[in-house]
């Protein structure tokens, strides 16, 4: 089964595989959104049904949601756990420092205020995602409906004056139709090419009355687990300044394979 997989769903399920083992028995965890932070959820679920591995799930999105309840995770609220051990998500682009720019599920507010609120985040990813400087993958910005436009002219404006190679702005679309966030909102996608001071951009857009939050995570992510194709995961870990490699192995993992791929 796992033979079916591509070789960058291998190595993001790879990274999600080991990323599981951070869960330890009645941990409240952060749940993220997108196709690596889905392997997590299906593993957990795993885990739960298998191993009686009991937590609390908090998701970061209605489709995450979905998918917890769908593998056997309680599911609480933000608001329940108040507090959380540990976030699990996936990334759109990392640097060395672990800064981050999440957001291309749409789901970084979310993801943003229950990262924040976890004593670890955790991020898993497959190596493509690693980048010298942040700023190649579109910036996503939530913004309200109201006004958006004129939002998006301040934020064109405001990028004159920072340290960015690009500075145009386009609309999420759904199709016709502009993107809807789990909380009502739409992106914008800033195309700056390369971001040369991340934490002032992030600190200048939410200052722009409309920006409800950016999808650059300063100082948020404590350790990356970078999987491959072949099952090498590299683990890389900011505060002890430590990395460790290791290896899943896709067929000791076969039954979960053909168990929860879509
Ligand atoms: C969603 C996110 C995702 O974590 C990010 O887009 C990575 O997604 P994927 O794991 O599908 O590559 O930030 O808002």
């Amino acid at each position: 089964m796992s033979g079916e997989l591509s070789p960058i769903d291998k190595a993001k399920f790879a990274a999600a595989k080991r990323a599981a083992e951070y869960v330890e028995d009645g941990m409240k965890v952060g749940l993220g959104t997108g196709s690596t932070a889905a392997w997590l959820v299906k593993c957990l679920g795993e885990m739960v049904r298998d191993q009686g591995l009991r937590i609390k799930g908090v998701p970061t999105s209605t489709r995450t949601a979905d998918l917890a309840r769908e593998v056997g995770i309680e599911v609480i609220s933000l608001d329940e756990a108040r507090w959380l051990d540990l976030t699990i998500d996936g990334a759109d682009e990392f640097d060395a420092n672990l800064n981050l720019i999440k957001g291309g599920g749409g789901a970084h507010l979310q993801e943003k205020v229950v990262a924040t609120a976890s004593d670890q985040m955790v991020v898993i990813t497959d190596a493509s995602k690693q980048v010298e400087t942040l700023g190649a993958f579109p910036l996503p910005v939530e913004v309200i409906p109201f006004g958006w436009q004129t939002t998006k002219t301040l934020v064109e404006e405001t990028l004159i004056g920072m340290d960015v190679l690009g500075r145009t702005t386009s609309l999420r679309m759904n199709g016709d139709v502009p993107f809807i966030t789990d909380e009502g909102n739409h992106i914008l996608d800033l195309h700056l090419n390369r971001i040369g001071n991340a934490r002032q951009l992030s600190l200048v857009l939410n200052q722009i009355p409309g920006i409800v939050e950016n999808g650059l995570f300063i100082d948020i992510c404590d350790a990356v687990v970078i999987g491959h194709g072949d099952g090498k995961v590299e683990v890389r870990d900011i505060n002890e300044g430590t990395v460790e490699e290791s290896k899943v192995d896709f067929l000791e993992n076969d039954n979960l394979f053909s168990d929860i791929a879509d």
